[in-house]
């Protein structure tokens, strides 16, 4: 049976973002805009140009330098925000204008200061000149779960009228209920005129815990996009968790039988690299992601795990990239484990090639302490990009700005200096070292 094919959105680097201690500089959006894109997301929402220079050049850069996903770009409902993000994304293979009009009576009463009628106007003339520039526009009545429904069904009508190719329904307050916001998306697919030819979106926040939840349950009514976040960072409480949607849908697959696109093995990684740029630490128990998430302390589950995994565990740790636990990467691992970690992330290498990574990852794992699977993904990167040929180590190059020192202060941020063992510097581990056969062990198995 197809199942029906669900738009991962990411707006890790936009709605994420904007959530306290978690601003990015360019250089990071782009590194994490890569890993997105390894993870295997349908649409990348890059950033709100208008916002700075800083949002604006992210967005171009993302927009000439990843060529697979969907790069959308936030403008409101204005021309100056709609022209500036069709300059910042011009460029991308495939680009999406994303403009936004708040829609409820409160936000047009007390923020927007308009009526009903200008808010139709607004929204609708934004849209016409957003598709006159792009043929992928989307467009979000910004606090749809608290709009007068018939107004929000006359809004959704407009804008697609106007050339609208998908409309979101953001519960920007998180304030709907799993049934609630299912039966709105069932009503704007009975209800709105042409609704068939263009894409239902979810985008839930937080606030009461029911992200996920209001997200699958509007996906269960038709919604063929969902907006969510890796580690369900985002404005206040945040967004919908990518993973948890992600994993929901492949382990009740019975309830919810629907494709997401995402390379699950990608997931840890994703998620370790976010916290690693934004220094904003996944709460342990953080379903799918925390450091707990897989672990079993009490004696009853561990004897049971022990003797079959699925006594406790829906999932495999396997399946969402998280590492068999007693393997640590670090100066003193060797190719094996190395050969491990890449095969458990889906690159099984031949040995020249493995050479080269191992190379690099001798050299890096010099700098720092431990080497996440982030860092390793990217060393893989590069080293396929340059088809297994000798390149210049990581840290040389680019791809680490900035280090957290394991025993750095929280927010110190220690620039890479050129590697120690290339440079030769005193202290530091040759490379032959670490070519001997005797490291080839797991340390600390
Ligand atoms: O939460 C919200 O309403 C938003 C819109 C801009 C889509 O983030
Ligand atoms: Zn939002």
């Amino acid at each position: 049976m197809d199942r029906p094919r669900i738009t991962i959105f990411d707006t890790t680097l936009r709605d994420g973002e904007q959530s306290p201690g978690c601003s990015m500089n360019v250089q990071e959006k782009l590194r994490l805009a890569q890993q997105l894109d390894r993870l295997g997301v349908d649409v990348i929402e890059a950033g709100f140009p208008i916002a700075s220079d800083g949002d604006f050049e992210a967005v171009q850069r993302i927009s000439a330098s990843v060529r697979r996903p969907i790069i959308a770009g936030l403008a409101r409902a204005c021309k100056g925000d709609i022209d500036r993000a069709w300059e910042a994304l011009k460029d991308a293979a495939r680009p999406r204008i994303h403009v936004f009009l708040a829609t409820s009576d409160i936000h047009l009463k007390y923020k927007l200061r308009i009526t009903r009628e200008q808010c139709l106007e607004q929204a609708r003339e934004a849209v016409r000149h957003a598709a006159a520039l792009c043929s992928d526009v989307e467009f979000s009545p910004e606090d749809a779960t608290r709009t007068d429904v018939p107004f929000l069904c006359q809004v959704a009508e407009a804008v697609i009228a106007a050339g609208a190719t998908t409309v979101n329904i953001p519960d920007t307050v998180g304030y709907t209920m799993p049934e609630e916001y299912g039966q709105l998306i069932r009503t704007l697919l009975e209800k709105v005129a042409g609704i068939e030819k263009v894409t239902i979106s979810t985008h839930c926040h937080n606030d009461l815990g029911l992200a996920v939840a209001n997200s699958l349950a509007g996906v269960q009514e038709g919604a063929r996009q969902v907006e969510c976040t890796i580690n369900g960072i985002g404005e206040r409480a945040g967004n919908a968790s990518l993973e948890e949607i992600v994993m929901a849908m492949r382990v009740r697959r019975d309830r919810y039988p629907y494709e997401a696109g995402i390379a699950s093995e990608h997931i840890f990684a994703s998620s370790q690299m976010l916290a690693e740029i934004t220094r904003v630490p996944v709460q342990p128990n953080k379903a799918i992601t925390g450091r707990n998430a897989f672990a079993h302390e009490a004696g009853i589950h561990q004897d049971g795990v022990l003797k079959n995994p699925l006594t406790y565990e829906i999932m495999t740790p396997q399946s969402v990239g998280v590492p068999d636990s007693r393997l640590v990467l670090g100066k003193h691992s060797g190719r094996h484990a190395l050969a491990l970690r890449c095969e458990q992330l889906g690159y099984p290498f031949e040995r020249r090639e493995l050479d080269e990574v191992y190379r690099r990852f001798v050299v890096l794992a010099d700098r720092i302490k431990k080497v996440q699977d982030s860092h390793l993904l990217e060393l893989i990167e590069e080293v396929k990009a340059a088809g297994g040929k000798k390149i210049p180590p990581a840290g040389a190059t680019i791809p680490f700005a900035r280090v957290a020192s394991a025993t750095a202060g929280a927010g110190e941020v220690r620039p890479l200096p050129f590697p120690a063992a290339v440079s030769g510097a005193p202290g530091s581990i040759s490379f032959s070292d670490h070519h001997s056969d005797q490291e080839d062990y797991l340390w600390g198995v």
